[in-house]
């Protein structure tokens, strides 16, 4: 169901097709279809399945998940030619609901260094591919490929023509991560102001992480009005990625004082989908990973544990349980203070009294300058050795 003009930001999951083109990947059409149900019980709005006139094995997966998966809007990708339409058309005819997406290059680099065509006729072009798509289906997603690269003037051309075409949503793509924030937000506003179209449809965002700033350019565009985040699990794509999913369903979660937006994300099934897409892929995720990284509730200095210990808000900002966790945890290191360490002792059983407590510290911190990980069974050894009962 499209909404236009809701407080609510549609979730358009490109893991299967955007994220799928990272380096290196090829999934099955049946793990593209268990992905898919798991990004249905996430509860993604679109699900962007694949490209299906790149390969057979495309067209199938897609075809398989149109067919399967009840609930969000399917989609796939075209380029602006017929046959590619066709086929995606072919692939998603039988979802629930189905979506035409539509990409086609808006900058002068595209233009002139990829089409050896001009401005105009790339315009009729795209215009062309959305009345022909319109035909065929109700939802036509057109993207303006490079659009941060683009003449300002050009592209609020295209976005009118092909609004006026029939298209439904227009995605305003940062394809190589070009964009900065404090310009990235101002033209989404821009092209908002210049096309008042634009307010018939859902203007939509795709951004990639180059110099790092996919998340932060996508939440400038929230705050300027986009209605749909293309985004992926984990923040995998082409090249650097995208924009993660995580960190923007999270930052409208935890910052709706700012952003005054949500989505339907259902916030305690992001650590399943992300370890199911990471093993899948085979995509290690870094452990600092925002959200998801294996550090991302870990605290190890002296002076963070005793705060947590203390007062979770302290350190912590996103409650563990949001996302399905028991809370956070202490990793006891060569920075760990004595607070931190009574604690970990009281949680295997063993309460230390001060005296105890004060025996044990210096063998423990000579232990831990040794070694990298310190195990419940160390603990138990070090107290036996070191503390006189
Ligand atoms: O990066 C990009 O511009 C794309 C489009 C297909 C939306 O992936
Ligand atoms: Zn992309």
């Amino acid at each position: 169901m499209i909404e236009i003009g809701s407080e609510r930001i549609q979730v358009f999951d490109t893991t299967l097709r955007d994220g799928e083109q990272a380096a290196g990947n090829r999934l099955t059409p049946r793990q593209k279809l268990e992905i898919a149900h798991q990004l249905n019980t996430l509860n993604v709005d679109v699900i962007e399945a694949g490209f299906p006139a790149s390969s057979p094995g495309d067209l199938e997966a897609v075809k398989l998940i149109a067919r399967k998966i009840r609930g969000p809007v399917i989609t796939g990708l075209a380029r602006a030619v017929e046959k590619d339409i066709d086929q995606l058309w072919e692939a998603v005819c039988k979802a629930e609901q189905n979506r035409i997406h539509i990409v086609l290059g808006s900058s002068d680099k595209h233009i002139s260094g990829k089409f050896s065509s001009s401005r105009e006729a790339v315009l009729q072009r795209g215009v062309d591919a959305v009345r022909y798509a319109k035909k065929l289906t109700d939802q036509v997603e057109y993207s303006t490929e490079d659009a941060s690269r683009s003449d300002f003037d050009y592209l609020c051309r295209v976005v009118e023509e092909v609004i006026k075409a029939g298209a439904t949503v227009v995605n305003i793509p940062d394809t190589v991560g070009w964009a900065v924030p404090e310009e990235f937000g101002p033209l989404i506003h821009r092209i908002k102001e210049r096309v008042p179209l634009t307010d018939k449809v859902i203007l939509s965002v795709h951004c990639h992480n180059d110099l790092g700033f996919a998340t932060s350019n996508t939440m400038a565009a929230i705050k300027n009005g986009a209605q749909q985040v293309e985004v992926t699990i984990n923040g995998i794509g082409e090249r650097a990625g995208n924009a993660s999913l995580e960190e923007v369903v999270m930052l409208l979660d935890r910052r709706g004082d700012y952003y005054k937006r949500g989505t339907n994300i259902d916030i305690s099934e992001i650590l399943t989908t992300s370890k199911m897409v990471s093993e899948m892929m085979a995509l290690p995720v870094q452990a600092n990973k925002a959200i998801v990284g294996k550090n991302a509730f870990a605290h190890s200095s002296g002076i963070h544990q005793d705060g947590i210990l203390k007062e979770t808000g302290t350190y912590e900002i996103i409650p563990p349980k949001l996302l399905g966790l028991d809370k956070h945890q202490i990793i006891l290191t060569a920075r760990s203070g004595k607070h931190a360490l009574k604690h970990t002792y009281n949680e295997l059983g063993i309460q230390l009294n001060d005296r105890e407590l004060k025996q044990l510290y210096p063998h423990f911190l000579n232990f831990a300058d040794s070694h990298k990980n310190i195990s419940h069974s160390d603990l138990k050894k070090l107290y036996k050795s070191a503390v006189d009962r």
